[in-house]
């Protein structure tokens, strides 16, 4: 067994790699490799008809999507050194997602832009939650969406990163056969690595058993969870999940949070507040928990600031636009006082 083999096996990986990626000089906390795209969003109470029938929404704005972009601005909102590569057409699109990216402080260096695609869009009708079943219908483009590949994440970039977070794993098929390497490589130049698989539109939940062994932090919702395991409860996916890959926090929704990290469990509560929309209250919640796991907070700690970080975020509508800034996460943070 090699040396960088014993470490990731090791039951306290992620700690001991982050301890030796300490001693290193690095430009950027984190590293988000992965999907971007714009969001239109559409509110009001009606259900769209073909037959050329014209209803009016109430509301239509259009704002950064995406998980891996929405969870790079939620963890540079956070004060963390965030780096962003994934693959945008030279259009409309495109320019305004990289504004606004940048707008909100992540390093958009290295993102590629592509005159030969389109930036992909999704557009979303989303029912308000004060007057019926809050509820979405989503259409996306994919456009340039599933075009990174693993090999233009180079060991350069990697070099200049802490951690390295991947979204949307199942939307990325260009990125998926590289994944393992790529995790591989970031192990070999002592970065952390996690991952939010999202769901998995096809329906297929192929197993990730090679790539789970390369996390240190695994990041779904109950849902992901238990399709990933086959398990009855979402407690047994998260033991069954810790086990596998070191560290899982399970987000779950309006209930909060749940973490196992071998034989330790961690609940956290969502934080209660007026719900207008929650598009990116997982990339939220994922910023908050790695801003504390890589700060070495307690795994109760690191919990409630994501489980916080995701409720804030979805007191307005898109992903980012009520992301809170450390100053007012840690306020509503039990283990902070
Ligand atoms: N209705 C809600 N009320 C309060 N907090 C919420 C609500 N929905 C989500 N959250 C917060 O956001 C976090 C992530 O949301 P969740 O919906 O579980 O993730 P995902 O978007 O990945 O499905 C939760 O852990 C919780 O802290
Ligand atoms: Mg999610």
């Amino acid at each position: 067994m090699s040396i960088r083999a014993d470490i990731t096996k090791h039951p306290l990986r992620g700690m001991q790699v982050r301890h030796y990626n300490k001693l290193m000089i690095r430009t950027f906390d984190i590293l988000v490799a992965g999907e971007i795209n714009p969001d239109l969003i559409l509110t009001g109470d009606v259900t769209p008809e073909f037959g050329q029938v014209e209803k009016l929404v109430d509301s239509a704005i259009l704002t950064i999507g995406s998980s891996s972009a929405i969870f790079a601005c939620g963890a540079a909102r956070l004060g963390l050194r965030v780096a962003f590569i994934g693959v945008c057409g030279d259009d409309t699109f495109g320019r305004f997602i990289l504004d606004e990216l940048s707008g909100r402080g992540v390093d958009i260096t290295n993102v590629i832009v592509d005159p030969t695609l389109q930036t992909g869009l999704s557009v979303i009708l989303s029912r308000p939650i004060a007057r019926v079943q809050g509820d979405r219908a989503i259409l996306t483009n994919l456009g340039a969406i599933d075009r990174l590949r693993a090999e233009q994440v180079t060991d350069a970039l990697l070099q200049q990163a802490r951690h390295l977070h991947i979204a949307s794993y199942f939307l990325q098929t260009a990125l998926q056969p590289g994944l393992p390497d790529l995790f591989q490589r970031a192990h070999l130049l002592s970065l952390t690595t996690s991952l939010d698989t999202n769901w998995d539109p096809s329906g297929a939940w192929h197993a990730l058993d090679e790539l789970l062994d390369l996390v240190d932090v695994f990041l779904p919702n109950a849902n992901e969870a238990i399709a990933l395991t086959g398990a009855s409860t979402v407690e047994v996916a998260a033991e069954a999940l810790g086990r596998k890959c070191g560290l899982v926090a399970v987000k779950l929704g309006a209930r909060g949070a749940l973490a196992c990290r071998g034989e330790e469990v961690a609940r956290a509560n969502a934080f209660p507040v007026q719900v207008v929309d929650t598009v990116g209250a997982g990339d939220s919640f994922d910023a908050g928990f790695l801003s504390g796991w890589l700060n070495g907070w307690k795994l109760e700690k690191a919990l409630q600031l994501g489980a916080v970080c995701g409720s804030l975020s979805t007191r307005a509508a898109g992903g980012t636009s009520a992301q809170p800034g450390l100053d007012e996460a840690i306020k509503y943070v039990p283990s902070a006082g």
